[in-house]
């Protein structure tokens, strides 16, 4: 949450911090803030709104000139989002200039000790808290600001990525990270700072990571130094070659990142397996699991943590995991899991699922998990973020850059990645037939060119979302396989239209949801022909006989929804276990035309943002 942004080199900052924060908006979007040095003084601006009202803001307020300068998106954790709120703050003196991305915990005593040594606030931010607690160790041990700042970040319990410097040397920028990213691309004589790599991906590929504890002192002619920020150790830089490029992280015509992630499925589902699915020789090849085989054979279980839409990818993994491997899975929210005092055990393993890499509270349960013994493996879609970095091993899922907040390639990736473990260790522990496996490596490498047919229907899909647009109330159904599709469903529909939407699994709508259904309620039920099609019919006779408008997600040619049901949207026919990554397609556009036909930001849905770096 927060997007940050830095410059310190020889061109125009403003230009780079603004593009920066465009491409972060995702990370949050409810206030934005940049802080120039001019040549002779700090030039600040912040407004409430999002980064094009920050852009018309400065042209009236500052002066876009100055080769120092760092720049802020805000999803607001303390403090309303307003203009005194947002980011940048600056110290008492007015010298320190700081942006942050986090929760300082203990602000509020920190506070009441600095007021009582005469500092004054203006916001209500943890932030302020920070910049003036730096200022006071720089007043009180007169000490450069790197020193200042390691010995404040000694004193604050919580998780941040900051960005600081003093208007009297601006040739030199300090920054830090505890739980927050942040990344450093390093020019010729010039670097940037980022919540992740996509502000400078133009100017750059070498950039450093820095990781938990860390802080760097960045001075204009003279590189880098990093150092642990509890003994102030020397840390030798790794510079790392980004493999991001620009389009990857632009729109291509598409109206919608969301839109765009959408219609890249194809691919994205194809780049995951590609080099893991060797059909031809009849092998699911992860270097993840292969040099963890036997931990994975003799586990106890697995438990899956995650929040979200990648929690719910790891729904789907528990039908998958047990119905083809035999192995029990539980699946949990992350943010349960790490404070219930759950049982862990060393024969446990735990799968971590993250797009981003970055979700605090994911991170946290994996921490956990840990320190009880347990084999933690992610899954994740950002190569290099905190979760890759603290699991013990894992496979990406090389979705390429998702940057629509509502998360679409993600989930259908993610359940690619586990779809390939679940038969890897189904073939390893003999549990799935020669002939179903081979049947699973045929229908997976399928999936990619079905997705495209799922995808054909997007303009009938486009009519049936006008129809139901003004809807206040739908329920989405499901059963085996398909309900936490049922669940990703309505989620897509609340994230982006901000309709209200649950969903059930579909038998278990006769205790308590049915009382809902009358002549006004949408209901999409996912009926496809293998599974539990027989009694999803049934059920979608009660709502039938209850009015309910129906909405059925079909196998292709079938005739008995159809009867049945207001409207069918067709998806290509596949096993029941791969279901998921085409049953999920038009519930996916079924939202995006919605929100917007109702004029909602699908990119940037309000109070949410992508990366939940805060629990
Ligand atoms: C946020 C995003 C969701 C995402 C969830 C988990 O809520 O808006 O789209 O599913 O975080 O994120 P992760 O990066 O851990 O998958």
């Amino acid at each position: 949450m927060c997007g940050i942004v830095g410059y310190l080199g020889h061109r125009e900052a403003y230009p780079i911090i603004v593009e920066g924060l465009k491409r972060l908006e995702y990370r949050g979007y409810d206030s934005a803030g940049i802080a120039l040095f001019d040549g002779t003084d700090l030039k600040v601006s912040k407004t409430k709104g999002k980064v094009v009202d920050l852009e018309n803001l400065s042209e009236k307020e500052i002066t876009k000139h100055g080769n120092v300068g760092i720049g802020h998106t805000r999803w607001a954790t303390h403090g309303v989002p307003n203009n005194i709120n947002s980011h940048p703050h600056l110290s008492n003196s007015g010298n320190l200039v700081i942006i942050h991305n986090g929760i300082i915990e203990n602000y509020d005593s920190l506070k009441q000790e600095l007021i009582s040594r005469g500092y004054t606030f203006k916001s209500d931010t943890d932030t302020e808290v920070l910049v003036n607690l730096i200022e006071d160790v720089q007043n009180q041990e007169d000490v450069k600001l790197g020193k200042a700042v390691q010995v404040a970040l000694n004193q604050v319990i919580g998780a941040y990525a900051i960005t600081v410097f003093d208007k009297n040397k601006p040739e030199e920028i300090v920054v830090a990270r505890l739980g927050s990213p942040l990344a450093i691309g390093i020019g010729v004589d010039e670097f940037f700072i980022a919540s992740d790599a996509s502000p400078f991906i133009e100017y750059t590929k070498d950039a450093i990571y820095l990781e938990d504890e860390e802080m760097a002192i960045i001075r204009k002619n003279k590189g880098i130094k990093i150092r642990k920020i509890k003994d102030d150790s020397l840390v030798a830089p790794y510079i790392q070659k980004l493999q991001l490029n620009l389009e990857e992280i632009e729109k291509a015509g598409y109206d919608h990142f969301m839109l765009k992630e959408i219609y890249e499925q194809p691919k994205a589902i194809t780049d995951t397996y590609r080099g893991r699915l060797l059909r031809d020789q009849a092998i699911i090849k992860m270097s993840g699991v292969e040099d963890n085989i036997k931990k994975f054979l003799n586990a106890n279980r697995v438990i899956i943590v995650a929040c979200g839409t990648s929690w719910h990818a790891g729904l789907v993994a528990e039908y998958i995991f047990e119905d083809l491997a035999r192995i029990p899975v539980e699946v949990e929210y992350a943010s349960e899991f790490r404070y219930r005092n759950p049982v862990i055990n060393e024969d446990d393993i735990l799968i971590a699922i993250s797009q981003s890499g970055e979700t605090a509270d994911t991170l946290a349960a994996i921490k956990l998990a840990k320190s009880k013994g347990a084999f933690v493996f992610g899954i994740c879609n950002v190569v290099g973020s905190s979760i890759a970095r603290e699991t013990h091993a894992g496979a990406y899922t090389h979705a390429g850059p998702e940057i629509g907040v509502a998360s679409t390639k993600a989930f259908t990736t993610q359940i690619t990645v586990l779809t390939l473990m679940a038969l890897r260790l189904a073939r390893a522990k003999g549990t799935i037939t020669s002939s179903d496996y081979h049947h699973h490596l045929l229908e997976l490498e399928m999936i990619p060119n079905k997705v495209k047919k799922a995808l054909e229907y997007d303009n009938h899909i486009k009519t049936i979302a006008d129809i139901y647009k003004d809807a206040t109330n739908c329920l989405y159904l499901g059963r085996g396989y398909n309900f936490p599709v049922a669940l990703e469903g309505a989620l897509k529909l609340k994230e982006i239209s901000y309709i209200h939407a649950e969903g059930y699994p579909a038998a278990e709508m006769k205790h308590g949801p049915i009382a809902l259904i009358d002549e006004n309620m949408p209901v999409i039920v996912i009926a496809t022909k293998k599974g539990h099609y027989e009694k999803v019919v049934s059920n979608i006779q009660e709502i039938k006989s209850r009015k309910g408008k129906i909405i059925g997600i079909v196998t292709q040619g079938d005739e008995q929804v159809r009867e049945l049901a207001d409207h069918v949207i067709e998806v290509p026919e596949t096993l029941e276990s791969l279901s998921p990554l085409l049953t999920t397609i038009p519930l996916q556009l079924l939202s995006y035309h919605i929100a917007v036909m109702l004029g909602k930001n699908v990119d940037q849905p309000r109070n949410l943002a992508k990366s939940v770096t805060v629990e």
